[in-house]
């Protein structure tokens, strides 16, 4: 199969902020970050206001929305408090996440099907308000058909799993998550489901995930950040750009 149009890359800035807060003031600037990433050829930024906001502050976003050229993907777990926060800027996109407070990161994907009178509640203002809804989810069949009852938009397949399975060696299973991934991206199109996915990827792990022809955008942040210590940020988005254009060509 064809892909299904361009890929699209959202740069995460969240470990920007990571940076900063570990001696608060300041610096380094998450905004100033998300313009050079739009500049270096970032189709969107992503950015993730946490519960506990442990990177991304309350401050950023409103400055993110101030400054972006490119749409904001803005990743929120399902409280009042967060849509509060959503529909008082009405981003591009937001995505629904899980979010645990002992966790070091998202660490697995949303349970739609187990809580989805709630979440199509949840959701229904915010895609009246014109944000377009993703929901985080592993891929599996049961979520995503819950995705797509309670009215979303898009998923975000979590490619986690796979990314760790690659970095233990563990290449039968993460060759197997990828087949599912494959499987469940050509589903989620079926049921009218946007897909993106992400989490976790790399210049390793990127290629495979990048050809799958449904997919059409990728969140990828904690390693580009990581990769600009040594490259800088630009060239390290131009870097995972190329990549991902030749996993589609
Ligand atoms: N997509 C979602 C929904 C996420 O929660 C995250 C992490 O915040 C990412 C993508 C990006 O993951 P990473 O920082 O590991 O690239």
């Amino acid at each position: 199969m064809e892909p299904l149009g361009k890929l699209r890359l959202g740069v995460n800035i969240d470990h920007v902020a990571t940076v900063r807060n570990a001696r608060g003031g300041v610096y380094p600037d998450p905004v100033r970050a998300a313009k050079l990433a739009e500049e270096a050829g970032a189709d969107g930024i992503t950015a993730h206001l946490r519960e506990d906001r442990r990177h991304i502050a309350d401050a950023d976003i409103d400055a993110l929305m101030e400054a972006l050229s490119v749409p904001l993907n803005f990743e929120m777990a399902a409280t009042g408090e967060m849509q509060e926060i959503a529909l008082r800027h009405k981003p591009h996109a937001v995505c629904i996440v899980p979010e645990k407070r002992e966790e070091r990161t998202t660490e697995g994907g949303l349970e739609v099907a187990r809580e989805e009178n709630r979440l199509a509640h949840f959701i229904a203002p915010l895609r009246d308000a014109g944000c377009r809804v993703s929901i985080f989810i592993a891929a599996d069949r049961p979520q995503i058909e819950a995705a797509a009852r309670i009215g979303a938009q898009v998923i975000e397949l979590h490619t986690g799993a796979y990314c760790d399975f690659h970095a233990e060696g563990a290449f039968d299973q993460r060759d197997a998550e990828l087949a599912r991934m494959s499987d469940m991206a050509a589903y989620a199109h079926e049921l009218g489901l946007e897909v993106h996915a992400g989490h976790g990827l790399t210049y390793d792990t990127v290629k495979p995930v990048a050809a799958l022809p449904q997919v059409m955008e990728l969140n990828i942040g904690h390693f580009l950040i990581g990769e600009s210590i040594f490259r800088g940020l630009g060239p390290a988005i131009a870097e995972m750009r190329r990549l991902m254009d030749e996993a589609r060509a």
